[in-house]
């Protein structure tokens, strides 16, 4: 039976473990560009199975957040092949996740204050972060029929930029109530167009997302993210066990790269409502499950052959070495929530390895 140690091939990619680094913002990119402690701090967590990056800004439009990284300039792409050589010189592996936040941003965070983009003009309920503290979120600008073969295409240039800073492969961000998850849930979506309406309609945007990034890496090379029932950005869908099953069954027919499905709700507003033994049977490609799992639920979901692979959050924040620690059944280390966005190496790249 494998366990979280049995070695698992993603096309010709082989990882040494099932133990992957999930995606996480760290906020210390300051103007957008990758820095050498992003690259420290990646090389310390190399002995993952796989590390996935912390979301990366296919576009100005796409940034949501002070100090996040981008992947549409050359400084940023000079920046990533610094993390990526990092890591590859310590043995590792990984992939870049590609984001665009959608309507979840701020005029003082877009180019020329303008309003974010958005499937549909639906503000946001809450507040984002901005340079200058927290402010209510503004209505989103619809995005025109006619912009959105703009929006593909930047998704299947940061891949090629991906490529050239040196990744191992790409993870198209389709969850948490960003852009293509804004397209997929019918809270956010109410286009009357090709890209709202029907299920198929919703899936349209990603699945070209995922069809021009084909161009760029192998399938096997390319990850997708879907959140069905977080409720995380404010939002929600009507059905999500019928809209998700048809989601993932239509990405099945398009694609064998692995799916990575966050499950359940960061926000703890609803219980766990989506069967997805479902999800994970209307996919026939490698399968990722992330959302609170520890050790033993990580090596149950892959000894009974649910998953075939893990993603971890918060433990890889805390725990560098988290694939040793696992293995000798060592003590984790805490996170500290209070060092998690922003700032420098404290609560970053000072935690402890094992003796
Ligand atoms: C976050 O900043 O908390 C965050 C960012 C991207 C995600 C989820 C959470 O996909």
């Amino acid at each position: 039976m494998p366990d979280l140690f049995t070695p698992f091939d993603l096309g010709d990619l082989t990882l040494p473990n099932r133990i992957v680094m999930a995606p996480m913002t760290r906020n210390r990119a300051p103007d957008t560009v990758p820095t050498d402690l992003m690259a420290e701090y990646y090389r310390q967590r190399a002995t993952a199975g796989l590390i996935i990056s912390e979301g990366a800004a296919i576009s100005p439009q796409a940034i949501g957040y002070p100090g996040v990284p981008g992947i549409y300039s050359e400084a940023q792409v000079a920046g990533w092949k610094r993390v990526t050589d990092a890591v590859h010189e310590a043995g590792g592996r990984i992939f870049i996740q590609l984001w665009h936040v959608g309507r979840i941003s701020h005029p003082d965070l877009q180019p020329d204050g303008a309003p974010p983009l958005a499937p549909s003009a639906i503000r946001p309920a809450g507040e984002v972060v901005t340079f200058e503290g927290p402010k209510p979120f503004v209505t989103p600008r619809a995005l025109d029929l006619a912009e959105i073969p703009q929006i593909v295409d930047q998704y299947r240039q940061a891949a090629v930029n991906a490529k050239q800073a040196g990744f191992d492969g790409v993870e198209i961000h389709a969850a948490n109530g960003y852009l293509l998850d804004q397209f997929l849930r019918d809270g956010t979506n109410q286009r009357t167009d090709a890209y709202g309406g029907s299920v198929e309609n919703r899936f349209r945007l990603l699945g070209e997302v995922v069809e021009a990034v084909k161009h760029v890496w192998p399938e096997h090379r390319i990850g997708v993210r879907l959140s069905p029932e977080n409720r995380f950005n404010d939002i929600a869908d009507a059905n999500p066990q019928a809209t998700f099953e048809e989601i993932v069954t239509r990405l099945s027919a398009i694609t064998s790269g692995y799916l990575h499905v966050l499950e359940g709700d960061m926000t703890g507003q609803s219980e766990p409502a989506v069967d997805y033994a479902c999800l994970r049977a209307a996919y026939h490609g490698p399968y990722m499950v992330n959302n609170g799992y520890d050790f033993a639920r990580a090596t149950d979901a892959i000894a009974s052959g649910y998953a075939d692979l893990v993603s971890f959050g918060r433990p890889f924040i805390a725990n560098p070495d988290l694939v040793e620690r696992f293995r000798r059944g060592a003590p984790l280390n805490e996170p500290d929530e209070a060092t998690f966005y922003g700032g420098g190496a404290e609560g970053y790249t000072d935690y402890p390895f094992l003796e």
